[in-house]
């Protein structure tokens, strides 16, 4: 499974590109807004720290506003992906982009038929809110299931970025089900490593390792 993070925040990105947990990122107006800072700039280092495809999302919502706002995005760095929305617009706009050669993610999915009209309008990512459903009391994880089977069915090649990751139970479960792509926000990425069982343990050894009176270095 593909790790990208979810932010606009450099730091976090460079610190886990550093440990080698970042296949890409995912960014939308909100995180830019977060960032306090310009999207074309922010996008540009991001770009700069990381090979994989770094998502920029356009903000126009009829079609030919959106491939010029998605031309110009595209121009900051060759690993951008164009984020569109999933709407009749953004459709019409994944497939000139993506006839064009440029990486687009559809975002806002929160239907299977939604993930099928991506996927045949040429789109190289989907990306299916998990939270979001949860948060309206709808199980976000059938939506992967359901992704998952359609198109494994008929060998379409999109690829399912399981997004909207709030808890680190969504990211093994988006594993499990074979999301090729999940992004979550940083602290859930560190939030990954944490078992009480391996502090515990950890504690245990310790106050051994110092009966011993022994040191290593
Ligand atoms: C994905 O590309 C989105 O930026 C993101 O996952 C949305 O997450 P949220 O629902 O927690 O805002």
């Amino acid at each position: 499974m593909k790790f990208f993070v979810d932010t606009a925040d450099t730091a976090a990105i460079a610190e886990l590109n550093d440990l080698g947990m970042v296949d890409g990122v995912t960014t939308n107006p909100s995180l830019i807004l977060k960032s306090g800072r310009d999207i074309l700039e922010v996008t540009r280092e991001i770009c700069g720290i990381v090979s994989g495809p770094v998502s920029a999302e356009v903000v126009a919502l009829e079609a030919d506003a959106m491939i010029a706002e998605g031309r110009k995005l595209a121009a900051i760095a060759p690993n951008i992906a164009v984020k569109l929305p999933l709407t009749w617009d953004g459709l019409k706009a994944c497939k000139v982009l993506s006839s064009e050669g440029f990486m687009v993610n559809v975002t806002l999915c929160f239907s299977v038929n939604q993930a099928l009209l991506a996927a045949k309008a040429g789109a190289s990512l989907i990306s299916p809110f998990i939270g979001r459903l949860d948060d309206i009391n709808i199980d976000g994880m059938e939506l992967i299931q359901d992704i998952r089977t359609v198109y494994d069915n008929y060998d379409f090649t999109t690829e399912i970025l399981a997004a909207s990751i709030r808890t680190v139970n969504h990211v093994a479960e988006a594993a499990r089900i074979g999301a090729d792509v999940m992004t979550a926000p940083p602290e859930v990425i560190r939030k990954l490593a944490a078992h009480p069982l391996t502090d515990q343990g950890l504690q245990t050894f310790l106050k051994d390792w110092e009966k011993t009176g022994q040191k290593i270095l």
